[in-house]
C-alpha cells in the first residue's frame, strides 16, 4: 500500500495503510498495553462474568485486549482485524489464540447470536458517525448478548491527542456523541468508567443481566 493511501477519501483504505505502517510499533508495545489491559479486563469480569463465555475482539489489532479478556477462561476468544501487518504480530506475539483477517463491518461468517459478548477496543473512535453505526449494528447482530466498548471517554493524553491527529480519527466527535449512539442501539446500556479516564461502554438486550451473564 502506498503513501497515497494516506491522503485517500476512503476510510478503510487510509485505515489499514495507517496500521500496516505502525504495526511493527504495536507488536513492540503489546505487552505494556496488555498491562493496563489486564486491569480493565478484570473489572469487566467482575461485573460481567467471562468464564465459558465465547468472545469475538473486532478490530484485535496485535491481540492485547483479547489476550486480556482470554485470562478469564472464556469458552471461546476470536480475534479479527483487516490489517494484515497488525494480524501479523498478533499471531507472532500470541500463537494459541485464534485471529481471523476479516472486515468488522461485514462479519458474515458469523450468524446472528453466535458469540455471547462481542467487543472492540479503541477502534470505534477511529471512524466517522456512519462506519461507527454500521460497526455497532453489525456487532450487535452477532451478539448473544453483550457488546463491549472499550475506548475513549473523557481525558485524553496530549501526546495521544497528537497520535490521534496523525491517525485522522474522529475521537473528538466520539467522545462527545457516543453514549447517545449507543442509546439508540441497545435497549440497556451502561457506562464503567476507568481511571485513565476511558471507558468500558456495555450495550445490551433486555433479556441479559449482569449477574447471570
Ligand atoms: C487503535 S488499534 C486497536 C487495536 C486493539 N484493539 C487494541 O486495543 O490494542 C485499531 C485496530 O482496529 C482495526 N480496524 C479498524 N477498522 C476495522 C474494521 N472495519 N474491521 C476490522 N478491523 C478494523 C485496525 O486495523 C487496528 O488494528
Amino acid at each position: 500500500m502506498g503513501l497515497q493511501h494516506y491522503f485517500s477519501r476512503d476510510e478503510d483504505k487510509r485505515a489499514k495503510f495507517v496500521f500496516d505502517l505502525i504495526a511493527p510499533v504495536y507488536g513492540l508495545i503489546d505487552k505494556a498495553i496488555g498491562k493496563e489491559y489486564k486491569k480493565v479486563a478484570k473489572i469487566i469480569n467482575a461485573e460481567i462474568p467471562l468464564q465459558n463465555k465465547s468472545i469475538l475482539d473486532v478490530g484485535t489489532g496485535t491481540g492485547s485486549w483479547l489476550v486480556a479478556l482470554h485470562s478469564h477462561r472464556p469458552s471461546r476468544a476470536v480475534g479479527i482485524d483487516f490489517s494484515k501487518k497488525m494480524l501479523e504480530q498478533a499471531k507472532r506475539n500470541h500463537p494459541k489464540l485464534e485471529f481471523k483477517l476479516i472486515d468488522g463491518e461485514n462479519l458474515k461468517s458469523f450468524p446472528d447470536g453466535s458469540f455471547d459478548i462481542v467487543t472492540a477496543s479503541y477502534v470505534l473512535h477511529g471512524m466517522k458517525k456512519r462506519k461507527r453505526m454500521q460497526l455497532l449494528k453489525e456487532m450487535k447482530r452477532v451478539a448473544g448478548k453483550y457488546v463491549l466498548i472499550h475506548d475513549f471517554n473523557r481525558k485524553t493524553h496530549f501526546i495521544i491527542k497528537i497520535l490521534e491527529f496523525f491517525e485522522r480519527s474522529d475521537y473528538i466527535h466520539f467522545k462527545k456523541n457516543f453514549r447517545k449512539e449507543l442509546e439508540s442501539v441497545f435497549e440497556e446500556t451502561r457506562v464503567i468508567g476507568l481511571k485513565s479516564g476511558n471507558a468500558v461502554f456495555v450495550g445490551k438486550y433486555g433479556n441479559a443481566s449482569t449477574s447471570s451473564a
